[in-house]
């Protein structure tokens, strides 16, 4: 499939069938959203596979009851690590102060 169409034809999927996933398919996605690009290649996101029914129910709770989130054999729960972000925070800051004092400067 050519990418404009894969683009095209993509659509959110609400309803599953209730059978485990073939062996390697969740490494294969996470895989696959590890390599994304991130803001100064921090990598911040950080992945959770949960098949385990009660914390399916407790996420599909969470997610304001939403039935779908019980329903997929493996929910993959993509969390942010905020430690890298902090340092950042105080890096784009302090880029923020010097461009302002540059357009300061020109002006
Ligand atoms: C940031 C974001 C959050 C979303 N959250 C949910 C969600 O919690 N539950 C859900 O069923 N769909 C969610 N969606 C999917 C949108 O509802 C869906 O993309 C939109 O209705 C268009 O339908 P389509 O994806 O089939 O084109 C989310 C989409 C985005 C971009």
């Amino acid at each position: 499939m050519e990418l404009n169409e894969a683009i095209a034809k993509r659509r959110s999927v609400r309803n599953f069938k209730n059978q485990p996933l073939p062996d390697g398919t969740v490494e294969k996605l996470i895989d696959a959203a590890r390599i994304a690009p991130s803001a100064g290649n921090l990598q911040v996101c950080e992945y959770v596979a949960v098949s385990k029914p009660e914390t399916k129910q407790a996420l599909s709770a969470a997610a304001g009851g939403q039935i779908q989130v019980a329903q997929a054999s493996v929910v993959i729960v993509v969390c942010v690590n905020q430690k890298p972000l902090k340092n950042m925070e105080a890096e784009a800051l302090t880029f923020t102060v010097f461009w302002m004092r540059g357009q300061q400067l020109k002006t």
